[in-house]
Order: C-alpha cells, then structure tokens, then sequence
C-alpha cells in the first residue's frame, strides 16, 4: 500500500515536470515571436494595421492571461498569432457589473427579445441594460410556472422584470395572480431603521429619483399593467402591506427592494407559502454596494437549512427546498 502511494506520488511528480518545461517552451516561444516582430506600423488610433477598430490592448491581456504572463506585446500577438487561434479580444457581454467571454446566446432567442423590450416598454423605453438579469428572472418564472401557486414582486417600481415575465408567460391565458408591492414612493425610509440597518437609504432615493430611475405615477404603472388580468397593485410599505397578498401558495417571488428590513420582513411572511421548489430571485443579494442584504439573506437561509446562490449578474436565487 505504502509501495503503491510512493509510486503515484513519483508519477505525478514527473508529470508536473513535463508541463512545467512545456509552459516553459511556450513562453519561450511567445517571447521569440515579439523579439522577432520588430516595430509595427502603426495605423490609426495608434494600431497597427489589421487590428479590429474595437480592438483594446488591455481588455485582450485581460482576457488572455497566458499572453499577458508572457509579457509579450498584445497587438503583435493578436495579429500574428492570436487571430488565428480566435483568441478573445473583446467580452461577449460587458454591462451591468458583469463582464465576460462567455455564451451569451440567450440573447439571439427571438422569446428573450420580446420579453425584454416590453420590459424596455414598461419604463417609457428606458432600457436599463438587464440582459442577463431579466434572462435570470424569466428562467426563474418559467421554472415556477410549472408548480402551483401565485407569482410576487416586491419592488416593482415602474415594472421592468414583472412585464417582461408576464409578456413571456402569456399572463392572461393563466390563472394566477401577480402580486405587485410597492410604496410607489422610492424606499420607506421611517420603516428603515436608518443608522443601523441602511445608512445609505435616504440617499439613494433622492439620487434615484433625480435620474428619473424611481416612479412615483401609480396610475402610469397601472397603465402599463392594464393589458393583464389577475394582476394586484398594492400601494405602500413592505411589511405593512404584505398582509393584502391573500394567496396560500406562492410559486414565484422577486424581493427587489433595494434595503435589508423590508426584504427580510416579506421573505418571512412568504416563507411558509412558498410551494416547494418556488424560485426567489432576490435581485440585489450579490450586487457591489448591497452588502447588506447579502449579509442578511445568507443568514435568513441559513437559519432555514438552506442558502442562496450567489449569480455573477449581482443577484441571488434561493429555491424552496422540497421537504423542511
Ligand atoms: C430597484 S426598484 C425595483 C425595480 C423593479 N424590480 C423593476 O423590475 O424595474 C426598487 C423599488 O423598491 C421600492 N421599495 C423600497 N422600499 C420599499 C418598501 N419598504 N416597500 C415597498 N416598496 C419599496 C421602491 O419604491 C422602488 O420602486
């Protein structure tokens, strides 16, 4: 036994050592390449000819590491050698807090498009730049729609998710009701304690209406929604308000209202009506600045067995776990 360990170990030294020396050749290689290529010349915007108009030297040393390790210049290896192996040298998808190279093809389906312009739709044609978010929030709807149960928003503002879920569900053929909660009026800050939980409440609502982001038009929100049956509008403060939403069974809720009490407060009254397998999208849980709702749904998920799926789009997915 103790022979047959001393063997592996012996193996996968020799094995370390034959990628080692080829990394090495590689780099050595990479370096012989630039030493080779002398001065390019330049073409406008001080690349050299051949180089894609959006071509940037740093995003391509981002997103290939070997090159930038090697330390060889990144336009001379794009064009002699990178372009040839289609290498990246710009993301797929750089919005919203997220950058990356990756498949993004859930954009090209033609379902996502129209769902996502009547998003666009909802807020006037102010098109926030959610690709990715809204692709997470019609996943999330579509999954819960196949389980009994009411669909929820907390925070719904002028409507953005929760349109484009009910454009993608042909919301008037099922019978559901959506729950729509919100103050209508930007965060509630009397019910935030403000020093302890969210210093930083107040402060968003003035930013967010100044830029036009929050609505305070109830009436241009209930236009918007107009087209839909079974659809609830309720004005005011999350929690005091929760106790309108009358549905035993809750198959799918997004929990977007931008501070930590509210959230927690409609996340435990829903708990326990949550169907098992019910989708939680809980919008600002990993996003940059939103720390305290991470903090706060990791430990509201913990406490139940449970935790929440951290997404790169800065939000969190939490599902009703089946038996609990
Ligand atoms: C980022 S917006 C929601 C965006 C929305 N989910 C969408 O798809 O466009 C946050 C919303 O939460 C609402 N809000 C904040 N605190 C609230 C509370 N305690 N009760 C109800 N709504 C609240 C705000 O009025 C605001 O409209």
């Amino acid at each position: 036994m103790f022979k047959r360990a001393k063997a592996s170990i012996a193996k996968l030294k020799q094995s370390m050592a034959r990628q080692e020396e080829h990394l090495a050749a590689q780099t050595d290689a990479l370096h012989r390449i630039a030493a080779h290529l002398g001065d390019p010349a330049l073409g406008p915007g001080g690349h050299r000819a051949g180089v894609p108009d959006d071509f940037d030297p740093a995003m391509y040393l981002a997103l290939n590491r070997d090159v930038a390790a090697a330390k060889v210049d990144a336009t001379h290896h794009f064009l002699n050698v990178g372009e040839n192996e289609n290498r990246h040298y710009r993301p797929n998808y750089m919005q919203d807090g997220l950058i990356t190279i990756h498949n993004t093809s859930f954009q090209d389906d033609p379902a996502f498009q129209d769902a996502y312009a009547r998003g666009v739709k909802a807020t006037g044609g102010q098109d926030y730049n959610w690709h990715w978010r809204v692709h997470v929030g019609l996943w999330a709807a579509r999954c819960a729609v196949k389980l009994p149960g009411d669909f929820v928003e907390c925070g719904v503002n002028k409507g953005f998710l929760s349109s484009s879920i009910m454009h993608d569900l042909k919301w008037n053929d099922l019978d559901r009701t959506f729950w729509l909660l919100d103050t209508f009026a930007g965060i509630d800050t009397t019910g935030v304690s403000s020093e302890k939980n969210d210093p930083g409440a107040e402060d968003r609502n003035r930013k967010h209406f100044e830029s036009g982001l929050y609505t305070d038009d109830v009436s241009a929100v209930r236009e918007n929604f107009a087209e839909w049956k079974n659809v609830q509008i309720v004005v005011g403060a999350v929690p005091g308000t929760l106790d309108k939403i009358t549905s035993e069974q809750i198959a799918f809720a997004s929990i977007d209202m931008n501070t930590a009490p509210p959230e927690i407060a409609a996340m435990e009254f829903l708990w326990s009506r949550l169907v098992p397998g019910a989708m939680v999208v809980l919008d600002d849980f990993n996003y940059r600045g939103y720390e305290a709702q991470h903090v706060a749904m990791t430990d509201f998920a913990k406490a139940r067995n449970t935790s929440v799926l951290s997404l790169p789009t800065g939000q969190g997915l939490l599902v009703r776990p089946p038996n609990d």
